[in-house]
This record gives structure tokens, sequence and C-alpha cells, in this order.
């Protein structure tokens, strides 16, 4: 069935993604017919362009919706869509003409409700909203109203020609929606989860928002083991321990793996199942060691503000000095010298180990094995020249660069990069 999903108007290029990753992790796709069907269909509502806030899904079932929106960090609702339109006339029309035994049930006279006026691109004062609810008359409403704590929630969504006055490309252009609320996202985990909560922090720490997208998106949950190479002071772990996945981090720097002690800090959240000072370019696993993690997730040193660092230093990595073992009586409190660590080489071992330590058949599908190495190819061809450019970042990064391939050109196309949109990405 087809729902209307309203993002927030924030980080517009992750929030279909993180919709995908939760409908497989809540078995949306599990419907017998294979593997092939691992793909959710969208649409946008008339004129509206694809960064809108407004999609619509097509989802197996209510539940699944539910689900979806309760543990999303970017679904502002999910709902039940009984009309549209580009005025309350048309949307009149709509409502009544939508099927009584899809609406009756939640008007019923047993029923508690509320009804929610929202717009985007405008704002609609406290006296407009009354007016809105009042207009909406025809519907049989039933129930009592309860305003903290009614079963159904009904939302009045108005959009207005959005964009055109600020510079922005137009995403919206004004259109009337009202639905049903199915589930929407629980936001509240962000303040309890904020870096000023934390008792130990870095210039680096992760914010919880992108940390606990960044969980939806790896699947974390009970029962699955999340790996991050670059834990720094934890921040994605502790996302993936909040969704009860087992967690095991490691850095090169001795001091957040020895003060940092990841999720359990503050919040009560199980230990790491270890915290290992570790360097990624030198890999510490044991031979044969392979397919142990369900999620590798981590933030790299990608040099903006502090640079990745790998073992060794100048002198015996130029070959200067031979490799030396460090005398009993200095290893105390000894921190080994570590060489600068490019992004190149980072994204590369990175690579290495999501091949060797990824579980098979685990979230990561055969389409982003192949999107992966056509990415990787691409760098490795192009990096030095991006670097050159100044254009590193965007081009390596950028989904839609990389997945619409817009020419299916695989050399780096400068039109092809994200727009910069404002004071929302
Ligand atoms: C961007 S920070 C990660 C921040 C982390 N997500 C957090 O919330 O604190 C990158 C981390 O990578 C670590 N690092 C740099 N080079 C490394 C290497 N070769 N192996 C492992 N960790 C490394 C740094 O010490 C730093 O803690």
């Amino acid at each position: 069935m087809w729902y209307l999903c309203v993002f927030f108007h924030r980080l517009l290029d992750y929030r279909r993604a993180e919709v995908e990753a939760l409908a497989e992790l809540f078995g949306a796709f599990d419907d017998g017919v294979g593997d092939d069907h691992h793909q959710l269909q969208w649409k946008l509502p008339e004129r509206h362009h694809p960064d809108s806030p407004f999609h619509l899904v097509n989802l197996p079932s209510e539940d699944a919706a539910r689900n979806i929106a309760n543990r999303s960090l970017l679904v502002k609702g999910i709902y039940e869509l009984w009309g549209e339109g580009d005025n309350y006339e048309e949307l009149e029309k709509a409502v009544t003409s939508y099927p009584d035994e899809r609406k009756l049930p939640y008007l019923a006279t047993e029923t508690t409700f509320r009804i929610v006026v929202d717009s985007f691109g405008k704002i609609i004062n406290f006296e407009e909203q009354n007016k809105r609810i009042q207009s909406l008359k025809f519907i049989p409403f039933k129930g009592r109203v309860n305003l903290k704590n009614p079963e159904q929630k009904f939302w009045l969504m108005e959009t207005d020609d959005y964009g055109s006055k600020n510079g922005l490309p137009p995403v919206v252009q004004k259109r009337i929606f009202f639905g049903r609320e199915v589930g929407a996202a629980d936001r509240k985990l962000l303040p309890t989860y904020q870096l000023k909560s934390r008792n130990y922090l870095g210039p680096t720490a992760m914010d919880a928002e992108m940390a606990f997208l960044m969980a939806n998106q790896a699947l974390a949950t009970k029962g699955k083991l999340v790996y991050d190479p670059f834990v720094g002071t934890g921040s994605i772990l502790v996302a993936a321990a909040h969704f009860g996945a087992m967690t095991m981090g490691a850095d090169i720097d001795i001091r957040v793996v020895r003060d940092g002690r990841g999720p359990d800090c503050n919040y009560g959240l199980p230990m790491p199942i270890s915290l290992l000072r570790a360097d990624n370019n030198l890999p510490s696993w044991r031979q044969g060691l392979k397919e142990i993690f369900d999620a590798i997730i981590c933030d790299p040193p990608y040099g903006v503000r502090a640079g990745g660092r790998k073992s060794g230093g100048r002198k015996l990595l130029k070959g200067a000095v031979d490799p030396y073992t460090v005398p009993d009586d200095k290893r105390t409190g000894h921190i080994p010298s570590t060489a600068p660590y490019s992004l190149a080489e980072c994204v590369h071992d990175l690579l290495e180990l999501a091949a060797r330590m990824l579980v098979m058949n685990g979230p990561y599908t055969d389409d982003i094995a192949e999107l992966a190495m056509k990415m990787h190819l691409e760098f490795k061809e192009n990096h030095l020249k991006w670097l050159e450019d100044g254009n590193l970042h965007s081009a390596v990064f950028s989904p839609t660069s990389s997945v619409n391939g817009a020419s299916g050109d695989s050399n780096f196309n400068r039109d092809s990069k994200p727009k910069y949109r404002g004071k929302y990405v």
C-alpha cells in the first residue's frame, strides 16, 4: 500500500536510504519471493522536487510502516493518506471519496483523536489552524478529542510554493494533504545522547543524529556485531549499542581507547566486547579470521579536522632505520611512533577490511559491493587529480553522482557534484 512519508527537511540525501535500510531490518522484503526483490518503490507528489520532504512509499503493511517510522531519525511521520488537493475543495472531494471501510474504524465513538495542522514553507498561526480544523467538519469524527494522548492522530499538512523566494530551487508547490498517522520518529533520543551529555569528548566526536543515522543504515540490532575501526570517543558504538547490537572498536590513539571506554560511559549501555589500540593500516587479525562483523561503521580521519596516522615513524617507513623492538624497561607508557596516513590509503584499507571481515549475505548486498568496486576503481584512477582540484570529498562520497552516474560516464563530472542547499543540509 502507498503511504505518505514526510521527512524532516535535513540531510536530504540520507532520507530515503534510511527508510530503505529500516524496511530491510523490519523484514519488509521477506515476501518469500526471493533475494532479487530488495527495493522499495517511491513516488513524489505532483510537482514536488526530489528534495521535497513529501514522498510516497509503497510498504507491505501498516506494521512495517510503523516500525520504520518509529525507529527512523529523519522520518517526521508516515501517514495513511486519505486525500490531497491543490485547495480545500479538492481535498474535501478526495477525502470524501476515500473508502469508508478504511476511514470509519478510526472515527468511531470509542476512539480518542487529535488533529494536527502542520505546514511547510509557511507559518499558520493558531487562529488559522483552528479555522482549518473547523473546515474538516465534513469528516464524521465521532470519537472524543484528546490532545495529550490520542489513540488516533490526524494530520492536515499544507505546503506553500517553497524555495522561489529564498534563492533555493523550488522543492514543493502548494498542496494540501490529510492523513492518519501510522508512525513517527522518536527524536527524543537525540537530547538524551547529545554530545554535551557525555563525560568524555574529543575534537571530532560525532554528533548523535549522524551516529544514530549511520547505525540505522547499518541495520544495527540485537544479535549483530558492529565494529568501528576509528572509534575515537565511541559515538557510533553508543548508537549501535542503544539499538541492542554488540560493539567492538579500535583506534590508533591509546588515549581514547584507555580513557573513553565506549558506550557504557554515561548511559548504562553494555560495554563493547572489545576496544583495541589498533592501526587500521596494520590489521591485527590472526591469519584466516574472516566474516566476523555484521556491520563496520566509521568516521575515518578525512584530514579535515584531524589527519589519519599509521604505525611506524617517518625514518622507519622510509627505510632509514630498521625495525626495532622496544626494550622492556621502556615499554610502560610507550607510545609508538606514527606517520601520516593518507585518505586514499585509508579508503583502500577499509575496503580490504570490509571484504574480509563482513559476514556474507549480511546487509551488504551485491548491488552495494558492485557500487563499492566501481567507486573504488574510480577513486584509484582519479584521486590525485581530485585532490589537486580540491574536489576529493564531494567526488568520492556523493551518492547521487555515483548511483545515478548521470551520463554513465565514470569520469568525475563537475556538474554532478551535490549543490549546497542552504542551512538545512
Ligand atoms: C574522525 S575521528 C573519529 C571520531 C569518532 N567517530 C568519535 O565519535 O569520537 C577519527 C579517529 O581515527 C583515529 N585514527 C587515525 N588514524 C588511525 C588508524 N590508522 N587506525 C585506527 N584509528 C586511527 C583517530 O585517532 C581518531 O580518533
